[in-house]
């Protein structure tokens, strides 16, 4: 499966015949269709085949056996703009093969950017940029895709980039990235929707900048810009997200002079000029949590390869006073569970507090559990759009503010459902696993943005579920 992504000469390459092919045989075909060298235009036309799919799960079935975590989303979209900051190859391993990392490999393929995806080997050419524009079209399909301001912004001096807009479960700033760079000495201006950003002359300054509110985006966004910034900049309240951390590993590898990396503290001196290097995607520790959580709540036995434990802390805690047996070894987690989960609070927090990204997750489980359980989510407070979709499959869940109250213990039934982001999503299919009869999880199509295969997987671990075409949307 080899996907290239680049604004070449492969612009007008056989688009139709693999759209055909796409849209008579399905998924499979969509990848087929990517090695067809299909322009970044039609790409959009073969995820609306792809997004008629649905997941038909039919609950009961502990899960048991071993799976691999993939490598982690979030730290690939970090690391996939922070290539803009130097020409040359890149080749990145373990890249999650995901619609995201698709889709911002298409972004980068607009601004010159050449892109190919081979399974998990993603490699990027960034010798000839010849944009510095983030189309709407793209910025609006994943708000991820803003990260490319920074280094744009500190390499070329000049970026203009949709705004993101609000996303499913409401608005999402990007103050904190836009005054962060502005602090560099940046002018920016917003127009027609659009973040028109200019660096004085002599480029970027170093400069201190407070973030008010920990914000992972933010603070990759204003790191990239700051590498190569003149002088030193602080930046303090910076995110601590493994993902962030990722990021200023590898800029360090290209060159950059970091202090602090890991604490809320970066000091950057700015360089010259940065070199392309090859990298390591670490471990997605959220979609290493959902597995955990779907093995917790069908009483199953699943060992987790290619872990990164130390950014679970939090969530392998939390599965332990639920009442989970948990064995880590290395780089892999065992968790048993034999009983009747406990009824278990969490509260999310930024780094190393309990993920936002797995509150949806952690209420499906809290259903299977005995007693009331509160579940507070603090980092996006209308994030429960899943909550509904839930009670259809017989949830009592009531909520009061940010804080979904949960009554555990009631049995599920199967139904048809509607994923509304990703990982309400997974909080669906977790859902469905434990659910009496089937369900039918319609738009998985935000799914296959944040986790690969999740269906094959799944079934090797003996659920029952597989993916479907369908005629709803
Ligand atoms: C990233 C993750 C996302 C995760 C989130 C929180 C990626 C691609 N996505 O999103 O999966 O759920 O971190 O861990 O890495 N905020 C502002 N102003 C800003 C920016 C953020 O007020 O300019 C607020 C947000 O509304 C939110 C909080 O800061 O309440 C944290 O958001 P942030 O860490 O920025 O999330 P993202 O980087 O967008």
């Amino acid at each position: 499966m080899r996907a290239v992504f680049s604004s070449g000469i492969f612009q007008y390459f056989c688009p139709t015949a693999c759209y055909c092919i796409a849209s008579l045989i399905g998924h499979n075909a969509l990848m087929l269709s990517v090695s067809c060298n299909v322009p970044y235009k039609y790409y959009s036309r073969d995820y609306s085949a792809a997004s008629v799919d649905k997941f038909v799960v039919v609950g009961g079935k502990p899960l048991h056996g071993r799976v691999k975590i993939s490598g982690a989303k979030n730290a690939a979209l970090a690391i996939m703009p922070a290539t803009l900051l130097a020409s040359g190859v890149y080749h990145l391993t373990n890249t999650p093969n995901l619609r995201d990392v698709w889709t911002l490999s298409r972004l980068l393929g607009t601004m010159g950017v050449h892109a190919e995806l081979n399974q998990n080997d993603l490699f990027l050419d960034t010798s000839n940029i010849t944009s510095f524009e983030a189309p709407y079209e793209h910025v609006k399909k994943m708000r991820a895709s803003f990260h490319v301001l920074g280094p744009l912004l500190g390499r070329f001096g000049q970026a203009k980039v949709s705004l993101p807009g609000g996303c499913a479960w409401g608005p999402r700033p990007v103050d904190l990235h836009l005054r962060g760079i502005e602090k560099l000495g940046a002018n920016i201006e917003v127009e027609g929707g659009y973040v028109i950003a200019k660096s004085p002359s002599g480029g970027l300054r170093g400069a201190r900048f407070h973030f008010d509110i920990s914000s992972v985006g933010a603070t990759e966004n204003v790191l990239m810009a700051a590498v190569l910034a003149k002088g030193t900049t602080l930046l303090s309240n910076a995110a601590i997200e493994p993902e962030v951390t990722a990021l200023a590993r590898m800029l360090v590898s290209m060159g950059a002079k970091i202090d602090g990396i890991g604490t809320t503290t970066l000091e950057i001196e700015g360089v010259h000029e940065l070199k392309p290097v090859n990298q390591e995607i670490i471990p997605d520790r959220i979609e290493a949590g959902t597995f955990l959580v779907a093995a917790a709540m069908t009483r199953g036995k699943v060992t987790i390869e290619r872990a990164n434990p130390y950014h679970l802390t939090a969530v392998i805690a939390k599965l332990e006073e639920s009442g989970c047996s948990i064995d880590v070894n290395g780089d892999t987690i065992t968790l048993i569970m034999e009983e009747t989960p406990k009824a278990t609070d969490i509260v999310t927090a930024p780094y190393p507090g309990f993920p936002t990204d797995l509150q949806a997750q952690w209420i499906a489980y809290m259903l299977t559990a005995e007693g009331t359980s509160s579940i507070t989510d603090t980092i996006y407070t209308d994030r429960f759009k899943h909550v509904p979709e839930l009670q259809r499959l017989g949830a009592e869940i009531e909520m009061a503010e940010n804080t979904a109250i949960v009554k555990g213990g009631k049995k599920l039934s199967g139904a048809t459902v509607m994923s509304t982001d990703l990982r309400a999503s997974a909080s669906l299919i977790l859902a469905a696993l434990v659910a009496e009869g089937r369900s039918d999880i319609l738009r998985v199509y935000h799914l296959d943005r944040g986790y690969e295969a999740i269906e094959k997987r799944l079934s090797a671990l003996g659920a029952h579920i597989r993916r479907e075409r369908t005629d709803e949307f």
